[in-house]
């Protein structure tokens, strides 16, 4: 009789620990990736009427701009079905802060290797910054479904 109170005991400790343990864990990789890794959510930075993206900054004129030394932003307009501009060149250990918005649908800017990854939303402006350390030919790709040819929306990032 004691014993088999023990092992309900046994039974309840082991069903507990697991039930405290995962919640726990899951708390300590956001915190991880928020901090250690460094991994954000895109901003998002601002809105902005459709209508107004020709007079209005930085999309009045897209395109790399430096702000500092070695820190640049590039300003890009996402349609059907191409950004604009859709190549950048930038020197190796930039950093570039993407700014983005669309004229007309829901577009996706994905950086392949790297972990600029946002939607694209008309009406809002969406901002990413990140260090290009490595040299190379970094592929934009639209990844959110935006008509027949979104296959074929890309652009690219060059780092020399
Ligand atoms: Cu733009 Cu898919």
């Amino acid at each position: 009789m004691k014993h088999e109170k023990y092992m309900g005991y046994l039974f309840e400790v082991a069903w507990i620990l697991p039930s405290v343990a995962i919640p726990i864990s899951v708390i300590v990789a956001v915190l991880i990736t928020a901090f250690a890794v460094g991994i954000r959510v895109p901003d998002i930075a601002g809105r902005i009427e459709p209508k107004a993206i020709a007079a209005t900054e930085p999309f009045d004129e897209p395109g790399l701009r430096e702000l500092a030394p070695g820190k640049y932003e590039a300003a890009m307009v996402a349609q059907v079905f191409m950004f604009t501009p859709n190549e950048i060149e930038v020197p190796v250990g930039s950093e570039v802060t993407f700014v983005l918005t669309s004229r007309d649908v829901i577009h996706g800017f994905k950086i392949v290797g790297t972990p600029v990854n946002m939607m694209v939303v008309p009406g809002q402006i969406s901002k990413m910054r990140f260090t290009f350390t490595r040299p190379g030919e970094y592929l934009i790709v639209c990844h959110e479904y935006c008509g027949g040819g979104h296959h074929a929306m890309s652009g690219k990032v060059i780092v020399r």
